[in-house]
């Protein structure tokens, strides 16, 4: 079995699938998606994708004719066929092929592409060293909590972060607070209590972000979603990251200096244990 890709109704190897140049997605970025994955071969946190997927689209008042009964079906139809162990899968939405024009095209269908892929396990040297991230000035746009596949300023900001060896950047705003990652949502912990940023325009909100957030309530871990600051962040005991691909990846070095003492620390590794068992007990 093999990676296979879904365009508009027609499965195809990944290799054969396109679509059109004068798609919206092509020309503007104009569109939305999603990026979910299967524990023990079963769709993880599927019913939180595709709510945020809808709102993404509503928010960007992309008019489709999809359910997300249909768009389940179509993903778990995808995820089958491919018939891999575990799955990455990635799913796309935008408003559809038109001449090139900033108006919104009329009597175009949107185009639905969802590719699957071999989900890679992560290097285990990663999550045994924990990440290096950068700090970096945000210059995304006022509209971050929709997940629109517009990413230039986090892959430009991503490379940038790779090139100066580091695994990920993290967002400061004009006030010194932190926001996110190009990929990724930010936790830090203090003193025993972890926070992380709360839900605004700034940041994506994270299906791994809630899920963290619900675990840490059930097993008694403190935890605060508040605004958090560049200095708050490089004074932390531990630092972590959340997201479907990195799960809950500690961070152990914030620019050149390390986080507490330079190793994975202890609620990270608890939180990771938990949500981890809880991912694989629902699969
Ligand atoms: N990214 N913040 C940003 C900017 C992201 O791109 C992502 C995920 C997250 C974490 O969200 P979640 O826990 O729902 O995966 C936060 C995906 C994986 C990607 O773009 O590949």
């Amino acid at each position: 079995m093999a990676a296979i890709a879904y365009v508009n109704g027609r499965f195809s190897p990944i290799e054969q699938a396109v679509v059109s140049i004068e798609d919206r997605g092509f020309q503007f970025g104009d569109g939305v998606y999603e990026v979910l994955r299967t524990y023990g071969g079963r769709l993880h946190a599927m019913d939180a994708h595709l709510r945020r997927l809808f709102r993404s689209l509503e928010a960007i008042e992309l008019k489709h004719h999809y359910t997300s009964a249909e768009i389940e079906r179509i993903i778990r139809e995808s995820v089958q066929r491919a018939g891999l162990v575990e799955s990455l899968i990635y799913v796309q939405i935008t408003r559809g092929a038109g001449k090139r024009s900033k108006e919104f095209p009329q009597g175009v269908s949107p185009t639905l592409v969802i590719t699957v892929r071999e989900m890679e396990p992560r290097a285990p040297a990663l999550r045994a060293d924990g990440a290096r991230i950068m700090t970096a000035r945000d210059l995304r746009w006022q509209r971050c909590d929709i997940k629109s596949i517009c990413l230039l300023p986090n892959v430009l900001v991503f490379n940038r972060a790779k090139a100066a060896g580091f695994h990920e950047a993290v967002f400061v705003e004009d006030d010194e607070t932190i926001a996110e990652c190009c990929s990724a949502n930010i936790f830090i912990v203090k003193g025993g209590r972890v926070a992380t940023p709360p839900r605004s325009t700034r940041i994506l909100g994270g299906v791994t972000r809630e899920e963290v957030i619900a675990l840490a309530g059930k097993h008694g871990v403190p935890l605060e979603e508040r605004p958090v600051s560049l200095a708050e962040l490089r004074g932390a005991d531990e630092v972590f990251l959340t997201g479907t691909t990195i799960e809950v990846l500690p961070v152990t070095q914030v620019d050149e200096q390390p986080v507490g003492d330079g190793k994975p620390g202890p609620i990270t590794q608890r939180l990771y244990e938990i949500f981890l068992s809880n991912a694989l007990v629902s699969a």
